[in-house]
This record gives structure tokens, sequence and C-alpha cells, in this order.
């Protein structure tokens, strides 16, 4: 029997076309841990300011050790589903301090973000809901919401980007559905930018809906003490459902988890997929990951460290010249126009051994090409003033300052 040669030669001009028009991923391999400074092959040291690793507790020793002790105590994982098998104490401690942290009865954790938010809205929905997504929502969300349509046949909608009036009628509009669910980004990842919640949850009062929340770029990174968006904004507890990863600022290794009241937790672990069907995160990650929460309450300095950096630098690269989208969060995008000149600019940051990211149609809209700076607060001021320089060189290189 032979491969089937059709399907591999259409794979190939997909990529050629890929290519052709400018929007092919390359990989960079790494051979050191995520850190401000990374060994990336082909490269040596590179500064790199595109990770999600806004603590630096990627290579926290405490956060590192956790893990390795959880691997010799619970061995390499979980042999199969949760209510198959057995649960282990660290997914339920992970869970209990998850749930603290952003301020909500329980939490449930997935294997990913991803899989939280798709396990999560087609186990709560039913025929006759009404489910509401901000246009910019992260792709997680609108799939799981694709998903729930298809599965419960629950209608769905979608508000302009953070505008309150759009969001208003569309739940005027929707009176009558049996239950009105508003999904929404705490931090838009592509813009940086925070979501207006305490209008939105105002806008829920008045309408009976529940307000669903992604803080997976907040968590750890925004409010005095880094529990998230509803922290930044004094609602803490007053989110009905947050979703969030702890594959960013929480270790930056895997896993995700939706927190609420403990009686959607319960009806998780009963009726979400994800859950009956696949296994749970690894021991060792789900340690690492708590080992993370206990840093960040052990030293919330670190998330204003965060926000010193990020603000630093956003002041700097506005003095050279360039014109980030406003914002206060370490996500600091830079728009330079057309797809190809924000991966020429990407291209030239790395020849100067920095490593940052460039984003074109259709992940953002034409024209709005960017390359999206994340900092951290494992970058230091000479780090910082290391990349401003590199994008000083390369924007006047390519006519940008
Ligand atoms: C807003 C948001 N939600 C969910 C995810 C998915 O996270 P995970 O890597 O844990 O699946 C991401 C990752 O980029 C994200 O930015």
């Amino acid at each position: 029997m032979s491969l089937n040669r059709n399907f591999v030669s259409q794979l190939e001009q997909q990529i050629e076309q890929l290519k052709t028009d400018k929007v092919y991923k390359r990989l960079n391999f790494l051979d050191s841990p995520q850190s401000a400074r990374v060994k990336m092959e082909g490269r040596g040291d590179v500064l790199i300011l595109s990770s999600n690793n806004y603590l630096g507790l990627c290579d926290e020793p405490s956060v590192v050790k956790a893990g390795k002790q959880a691997l010799d105590r619970f061995g390499a994982g979980t042999g199969s589903v949760r209510f198959i098998c057995g649960t282990f104490t660290i997914h339920r401690e992970l869970e209990e301090a998850l749930a603290r942290f952003v301020g909500t009865d329980a939490s449930m954790s997935y294997v990913s973000a991803w899989n939280a938010n798709e396990g999560l809205t087609a186990t709560i929905v039913q025929e006759g809901d009404f489910v509401v997504s901000d246009e910019l929502n992260h792709a997680s969300i609108i799939d799981s919401i694709r998903l729930a349509k298809a599965i419960t046949k629950c209608t769905t909608g979608v508000y302009k980007h953070s505008d309150l009036d759009d969001l208003r009628a569309k739940l005027a509009a929707n009176s009558a559905a049996r239950r009105r669910l508003i999904w929404t980004d705490g931090v838009f990842s592509m813009e940086g930018s925070i979501a207006k919640l305490p209008e939105i949850l105002q806008l829920a009062r008045e309408h009976d809906a529940i307000v669903i929340m992604d803080d997976s770029h907040a968590t750890g990174v925004l409010g005095k003490t880094g529990r998230g968006t509803a922290e930044h904004f004094g609602v803490l507890g007053e989110v009905d459902v947050i979703t969030s990863t702890l594959g960013k600022a929480l270790g930056g290794a895997a896993g995700g988890f939706v927190a609420g009241p403990a009686a959607l937790c319960d009806m998780l672990t009963q009726r979400s997929r994800p859950q009956l069907f696949s296994n749970a995160l690894p021991p060792t990650v789900a340690a690492s990951a708590l080992e993370s929460v206990r840093v960040i309450e052990r030293e919330p300095q670190r998330v204003e460290r965060l926000r010193e950096n990020a603000r630093y630098f956003r002041e700097q690269i506005i003095e050279s010249g360039f014109k980030p989208l406003a914002g206060e969060t370490p996500i600091v995008p830079i728009i330079v126009g057309e797809t190809a000149a924000a991966i020429r600019m990407s291209d030239e940051l790395l020849s100067e051994g920095v490593f940052v990211t460039g984003f074109g149609f259709p992940v953002v809209p034409q024209g709005q090409a960017r390359v999206r700076c994340q900092i951290s607060a494992s970058h230091t001021r000479d780090d910082l003033d290391e990349a401003v320089r590199a994008f000083r060189k390369v924007g006047k290189k390519l006519g940008v300052v």
C-alpha cells in the first residue's frame, strides 16, 4: 500500500502559497528555559520580548523544584481521566489555590485554557440561550461558542470591540432568550487593551445576563496583587465565571482553568467533555502552577515590577518615535501597516538579537500589522534599553521612525 500522494502534494502547495504570501511561520528552536534571555539555535543569546512569561516564573527555582518533587511523588501522569481512575490530591490543592487567587468559590483545571474554554460553553448553554461575544475575543472563545452552537442549538451574536451600546442592543434584542451569556477577554491579547468590566457587569445586571471572562493575559498581571481584571477594577468576586491559563504568568508550562461557583465546577466534572474524555493536567505541571500562585501571593512586588517595566518600555519606545497602541498592560503592540512590514521588522530585530513576533492579516485587521512586544518582570533596565536601541536602529533602517 502506498501513501496518498495527492494529500501530501496538496498540503505542499498550500505551504508554498503561505510562503508566497509571506505569512509562513518559521519555528525558532530554544535550548534554554524561557527567561528574559534565551539560547536560540543558530543565533546564540537572544533577548526575548514575545513571551507570556510575565512574572519570570518559567525558570523560578521553587517552581521548577515543585515540579520535580511532584514527578517523584505522583509519577509521570494521570493514566486516564479523573472520574475513571482517580484524581490526584495535587489537582484539588491547585484548584483551591486558583479559586482563592481569582476570588471565586471553586475552580476546575484543564490541560490548557483552550480546553477550559472549549469545555465550558457547551456544558452550560442549552437551546434557547443567547451567547454574545466581543469581536476581538480569543480564538478559543470563538471556537467554544461555535461548538456550543453546533451541539446545543443556542443562538449567538458578536458585539463590536468593547462597544457597550452594541452589547446593550444585542442583549435587549434577545430579552426573550432563556438565558443571556456575555463572553469577553479580560485583556485582549493583540491590542493589550482591557475589557470595560464594570460597565459590562452593570449591563449584565440590567439584562439578567451571565458574565464569563477569559483572564489569560491578566492573571498574575493586572490588579495590585495580580488577581486579574476584576482586581484591577475593584470588582473581585463579582464576575460569574473566570477562565484563565497556567501557560503564561502562572509558571508558563501548560494548563488552564474555569473558576466560579462550586455548582458550576461540579457540573464541569459531570458533563464537560474534555473532563470526561481526556486525561487531567500532569501532576508535575499542577505542582509547578500551584507553587507559582504561592510565589505571587508571597511576592506581590513582582507584579509591581512588571507594571513598572511595562510603563518604562512604553515611555522609551514612544520617545523613540514609535506609536504603540495606547494602554497600560505589558502587551505593547507597535503598528507598522502591512503584514510584510511586520515580518521584515521582526526579522531585522532578530538579527539585532531581539526576538519579537510580527502579526499580520488575518490575525489582525488588514493594514494594521504589528510587532507585539510583551514585557516581563524578569527584564532588567539594561534589557529594556537594549531592546529600545534595537528598535530605533531597525525603525530607522525601515523608515518606520
Ligand atoms: C485569551 C487567551 N485565552 C486562551 C488562550 C489559550 O491558552 P492555553 O495556551 O492555555 O491553551 C490564550 C493563549 O494564547 C489566550 O491568549
